[in-house]
């Protein structure tokens, strides 16, 4: 019995049909390289080592397993699995086996190695724990039928439905076309099996490149038993090589990502509308109107409401609040039952307390907001302390920038701002203060006491209009 597992993730490919400089395996889906969803899910394994065989743009790819923002890289989430990372580097892509080869001499002798594609990042925990489980002495391929398998190995079998080989499309016989039964690229085995024959592959062949693939004759010449199994969903061995089934992907891992949330009991408008990059915990009886993005971790309460076209990014949002239509929120926190938009901005270290509302057209960064404050109308809120209870007029500025450095605003207790008030930072408004609509401020208020700076209104009676000649 093999216990240790060992995963090998082929990611050497240029990827040319993408007809980008960014190397294949760095290409997004749901917000994040195709190649982490496939280490994301490997981990899942628990493997021992992981190793990625990188060539084109590996530079690249190997920095992005370090972190380069202070989100937790690729990197820190391996070791803390307890897993070690090794990139085994391919210098000249030679084919399939060649790649691998690059990676076996750092194989322990005695565990079972799974085969991954850094381009292939759909494939579920599910699938491949049930490859890996059947490998013992014997050999996993995880295959599929497909009713156009153009392009891709065939399996070949015998009478007895016995595993034969794999044949390349350009290698094929017309037979050998006419079968549907394909090659996923994913397979698994024993690691002392593979160490012996990969230096039997040749590259006598159509594309003169090392298969992998060529692995499952030498196994069968062996009487080495070979196992198929089958993917529980049909999209999850599918590849990236173009733009189009970059895309195809996308939408694959959106709908199944929003049936799952249906499924915890969120309600979505539209399960064909709305995109999760990252991951969305929520309470009950939560509202999802169409085309909402969530990115990062987005965390909702119970009977939260998402209008139509929000962006949420790194944010938690209380129970009972609902955010209006084209409303983004990003790095935020907002209490329970707060009114958020339509078309609000809530930027990075907005605090929102509960009952808040923060209507259309406003700004706020770096913001902490006491309980029942309203700030309704067109307004920029930054760097702001305000209390509870404050009222902030229609078009009010807090001026925290003097073009070299951020001031803070500090707007206390059931403070009432009129509309169109410039805020000129540093400055407090004290509890209960009163601003008379269209003032600069630019001194600590007194408490309780209307302030005003304002020019007074003149009418002049002896002004005519002019008149055309
Ligand atoms: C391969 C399989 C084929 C299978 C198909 C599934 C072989 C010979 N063929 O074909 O049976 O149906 O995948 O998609 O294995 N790579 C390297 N270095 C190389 C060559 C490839 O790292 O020298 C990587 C690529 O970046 C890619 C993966 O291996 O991630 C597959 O290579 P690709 O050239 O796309 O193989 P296919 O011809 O599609
Ligand atoms: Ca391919």
């Amino acid at each position: 019995m093999k216990n240790t597992l060992e995963v090998i993730i082929l990611a050497a490919g240029k990827g040319t049909r993408m007809k980008s400089a960014l190397p294949k395996v760095l290409h997004h889906i749901a917000g994040k390289p195709m190649l982490h969803h496939v280490v994301d899910t490997a981990l899942q394994l628990k493997p021992e080592a992981i190793h990625v065989v990188v060539g084109h743009g590996a530079e690249q790819v190997k920095e992005s397993f370090k972190a380069t923002s202070d989100a937790d890289s690729l990197e820190d989430e391996i070791t803390r699995a307890n897993c070690k990372l090794h990139f085994a580097e391919q210098t000249e892509q030679l084919g399939t086996g060649h790649a691998v080869m690059q990676a076996s001499s750092n194989l322990k002798q005695d565990s079972k190695v799974l085969i991954l594609y850094g381009d292939v990042p759909l494939l579920r925990k599910k699938t491949l724990q049930k490859v890996v489980d059947s490998v013992e002495e014997s050999f996993t391929l995880l295959t599929q039928i497909l009713t156009d398998p153009t392009g891709y190995g065939r399996i070949k079998r015998d009478d007895s439905e016995n595993i034969l080989s794999i044949v390349e499309q350009k290698d094929a016989s017309t037979s050998e076309l006419a079968i549907q039964e394909i090659n996923t690229g994913v397979m698994a085995l024993p690691s002392d099996k593979l160490n012996e024959w990969l230096p039997k592959l040749s590259d006598d062949n159509a594309q003169n490149e090392y298969y992998l693939t060529d692995l499952i004759a030498l196994a069968a010449r062996s009487d080495t038993p070979i196992q198929a199994i089958n993917p529980s969903e049909q999209f999850e061995p599918q590849g990236v090589n173009n733009r189009v089934q970059q895309a195809e992907l996308e939408r694959a891992y959106q709908l199944n990502c929003a049936k799952e949330l249906m499924m915890q009991g969120l309600y979505l408008s539209d399960p064909a509308r709305v995109d999760v990059r990252g991951k969305v915990t929520f309470g009950s009886d939560c509202k999802v109107d169409v085309n909402c993005i969530f990115i990062g971790h987005v965390e909702l309460g119970d009977n939260v409401q998402i209008g139509p076209s929000c962006i949420l990014e790194n944010c938690k949002i209380g129970s009972g609040s609902k955010i209006a239509a084209f409303s983004s929120i990003d790095d935020s926190e907002l209490g329970e039952n707060v009114a958020v938009g339509p078309y609000a901005r809530l930027r990075p270290g907005t605090r929102l307390a509960n009952k808040t509302k923060i209507g259309n057209f406003v700004e706020t960064k770096k913001a902490v907001i006491g309980e029942g404050s309203k700030v309704n109308h067109l307004s920029y809120i930054g760097d702001t302390k305000m209390g509870t209870g404050v009222n902030v007029g229609a078009g009010t500025i807090t001026c925290n920038y003097d073009g070299v450095n951020k001031h803070l605003t500090h707007i206390e207790d059931d403070v009432f701002v009129g509309s169109n008030s410039s805020i000129v930072a540093p400055v407090t408004l004290s509890q209960g203060s009163t601003i008379g609509a269209g003032s600069t401020i630019t001194r600590t208020t007194p408490e309780h006491t209307l302030t005003l700076t304002r020019a007074k209104q003149l009418s002049l009676p002896e002004w005519k209009r002019p008149k055309k000649k």
